[in-house]
């Protein structure tokens, strides 16, 4: 089965030589649990400030999911199945099954919908950046519109469509997506957003030293850890 066909069979996306794209595999993704690497698509219409794909060793993309041009997907985050399209993915996220990240816009009021109107000097795409923060759970079936921007430490629930930014360890769900509530109340989310734990690696080599069911403690233990540090 030709690489094409795998993905118009899994996606439903029908890819011709004569739109411009070319497909490519990933050389080192998929290490957590050393599953086959994901494909990647390059947009040959893109010009050289949009046409990268980093996709950390120390991340885990299975083989459903289609990463489209210019994504980043940091180390420990792992994602299940779906499409992610121009979209900047931090450190630690949880990206479950059949998500649909910063998937492409058309055009709305032009002859048709199809891509087929597209050229090389009147081409639509408005290239905006989908972002992804550190430590984001995201829910099977969700959709986020591209451009949006998902704070660190939030939560979307399974089947929302995200058309607003979500503030950081927010949790939302539903179509247009809400907030619910927040995991933590106002201070101990200030304090995450300054210790940045994702940024480390206190939680790795302390594992046994922190608490992490408790929310207080964890964030004084690896602020303890931190202080430590800094004195020796
Ligand atoms: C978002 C989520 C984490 C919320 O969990 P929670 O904080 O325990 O929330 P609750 O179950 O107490 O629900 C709170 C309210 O939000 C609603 N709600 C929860 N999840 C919802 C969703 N996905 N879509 C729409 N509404 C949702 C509930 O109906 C409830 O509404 P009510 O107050 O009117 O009764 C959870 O519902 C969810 O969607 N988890 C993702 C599951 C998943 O996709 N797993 C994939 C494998 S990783």
């Amino acid at each position: 089965m030709g690489i094409r066909y795998w993905i118009y069979k899994k996606t439903g996306l029908k890819l011709r030589k004569n739109l411009g794209y070319s497909i490519q595999k990933t050389p080192s993704s998929s290490s957590i649990n050393d599953v086959p690497p994901a494909t990647i698509i390059v947009d040959n219409h893109l010009d050289n400030d949009h046409q990268s794909a980093y996709i950390s060793p120390k991340s885990m993309v299975c083989p459903q999911v289609v990463i489209d041009n210019d994504c980043t997907v940091d180390d420990h985050s792992y994602i299940i199945s779906g499409l992610v399209k121009n979209t900047k993915i931090g450190k630690y996220c949880s990206i479950a099954t059949n998500v649909t990240i910063g998937a492409d816009r058309h055009p709305t009021d032009w002859l048709s919908t199809h891509p087929f109107q597209y050229n090389d000097t009147d081409n639509f795409k408005p290239l905006k950046i989908t972002t992804i923060g550190n430590d984001v759970w995201i829910g099977a079936n969700v959709v986020i519109i591209t451009g949006v921007s998902i704070g660190d430490g939030a939560i979307i629930g399974a089947s929302s469509v995200v058309t607003r930014d979500i503030p950081p360890y927010a949790i939302v769900a539903g179509i247009p997506a809400k907030i619910i509530r927040y995991r933590f109340n106002e201070n101990i989310i200030n304090k995450l957003l300054k210790l940045k734990w994702w940024d480390s690696e206190y939680h790795f080599h302390h594992k046994n030293e922190i608490d992490f069911s408790n929310i207080e403690k964890a964030v004084e233990q690896i602020e303890m850890l931190k202080n430590k540090d800094k004195v020796v």
